[in-house]
């Protein structure tokens, strides 16, 4: 039986990571896959999560199974910290975000296997993968500017107006991985508009909250799309913004009317129960326990924030240094960019340039993770980008 099976397509992140590590050049840089790292490189565990740990090891007294939805307070905790006060929410607990995502498109076949799944071009390369892996129909709408480097919004509202009723039109919440490239609050209210009036069902990945402009201000599309739709799919996880990314912990919303709410529900815990049967409880009890706690959760914040801030800080230095270095304004976009991700609009030949000749790994579409850098590494990634003509 297994002869039969073919290689499967390399993951071009994952790919990233392997080559890196076997690099054995002194200095090597990697800007490739999307984890946070302070100055000094690390992927450090965060102290309201240390905190958590050692609080859980005292008070656990079971590991048996949790509910099959995740626990309840989880649920409950992040439903408020994504959307604020709601009670159309159903929710499962799931493995990540990636797990969410193919929960979300898992119900999505199920209520309608002719919908259409819209992703915007560029997306998250695990997005087309699970839709096409599911079997389900793929459509790309518009949405980054090559030339800029922002939002081709032009492009993006004629493509999302051929988007037929019952459709799903994937949304990065916020932070668009692998562009860095956002809408504004007035293109946000214009793309809701045109989703209404062509009778989509919006998706949002919600996955970097709180590594934009701030854990409320990034959570403000989606608790829009929220407000404006009958029917909203979010998957969220907190890897990223809870720096648990081993823990695989995320959520999948489904926004409903009261009345289908249980339906909804149970149709998520089938899910669940076909794909891993119960939910990984660790990271989640972990999040629970930071968002429970009000002195857990000030530290919590204010150490994202410090994330954020030295993020920004980064995409400022990098900017200006491109500024100086080239005598132009072309890259003063990284700066306007937000999240962990720049695309910079090299070609795959620069790219390659990049790790051979400077042995500085960034994504073949030229994403770089902007977390990797340091004061240091700042003015050597530039240099490199204008040496090999970028
Ligand atoms: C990324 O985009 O680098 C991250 O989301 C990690 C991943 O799983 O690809």
């Amino acid at each position: 039986m297994l002869e039969a099976l073919n290689p499967q397509p390399q993951d071009k992140i994952l790919q990233l990571i392997a080559l890196y590590r076997d690099d054995k050049r002194a200095g090597k840089i990697d800007l490739g896959v999307g984890v946070y790292k302070d100055p000094t490189g690390l992927t450090p565990v965060m102290r309201a999560v240390k905190a958590a740990e050692k609080r859980l090891w005292e008070v656990e007294t079971t590991k048996t199974y949790t509910g099959l939805a995740g626990e309840p307070a989880y649920n409950a905790a992040l439903v408020r910290m994504i959307l604020g006060e709601t009670d159309r929410a159903a929710s499962v607990a799931t493995p990540g975000g990636t797990g969410a995502i193919r929960q979300a498109l898992e119900l999505i076949r199920l209520a309608n296997p002719q919908a259409t799944v819209w992703l915007s071009a560029p997306t998250w390369p695990n997005h087309p993968s699970i839709v096409k892996f599911l079997g389900m129909k793929m459509a790309e709408y518009r949405y980054f500017d090559a030339k800029t480097c922002g939002v081709n919004f032009e492009g993006m509202k004629e493509d999302l107006g051929r988007v037929a009723p019952g459709d799903v039109v994937l949304l990065h919440g916020c932070c668009h991985n692998p562009t860095g490239a956002n809408l504004n609050a007035a293109q946000w209210a214009e793309t809701v508009k045109i989703l209404q009036k062509q009778g989509a069902i919006p998706f949002v990945d919600l996955a970097y909250q709180g590594f934009g402009d701030g854990l409320e201000e990034d959570a403000a599309a989606t608790r829009l799309i929220a407000d404006s739709f009958p029917e909203v799919l979010i998957a969220a996880p907190c890897s990223k913004n809870f720096g648990i990314y081993r823990e695989r912990t995320g959520i999948l919303i489904a926004l409903t009317s009261p009345d289908r709410k249980a339906v909804v529900q149970g149709n998520l815990n089938f899910l669940n129960r076909q794909n891993f049967s119960f939910p990984p409880d660790h990271g989640a009890r972990l999040v629970t326990m930071i968002l429970e706690d009000a002195a857990l959760t000030a530290d919590w914040k204010a150490e994202l924030e410090e994330v954020r801030l030295n993020m920004l800080t980064l995409r400022q230095n990098l900017a200006d240094e491109l500024r100086r270095l080239t005598n132009s304004d072309r890259y003063d976009f990284v700066a306007t960019h937000r999240g962990m991700f720049s695309r910079l609009g090299l070609s795959e030949a620069q790219v390659n340039r990049l790790r051979d000749e400077h042995a500085i790994y960034m994504v073949g579409d030229s994403r770089i993770n902007i977390a990797g850098l340091n004061a240091r590494t700042v003015p050597i990634l530039a240099q490199a980008i204008v040496a090999v003509g970028g």
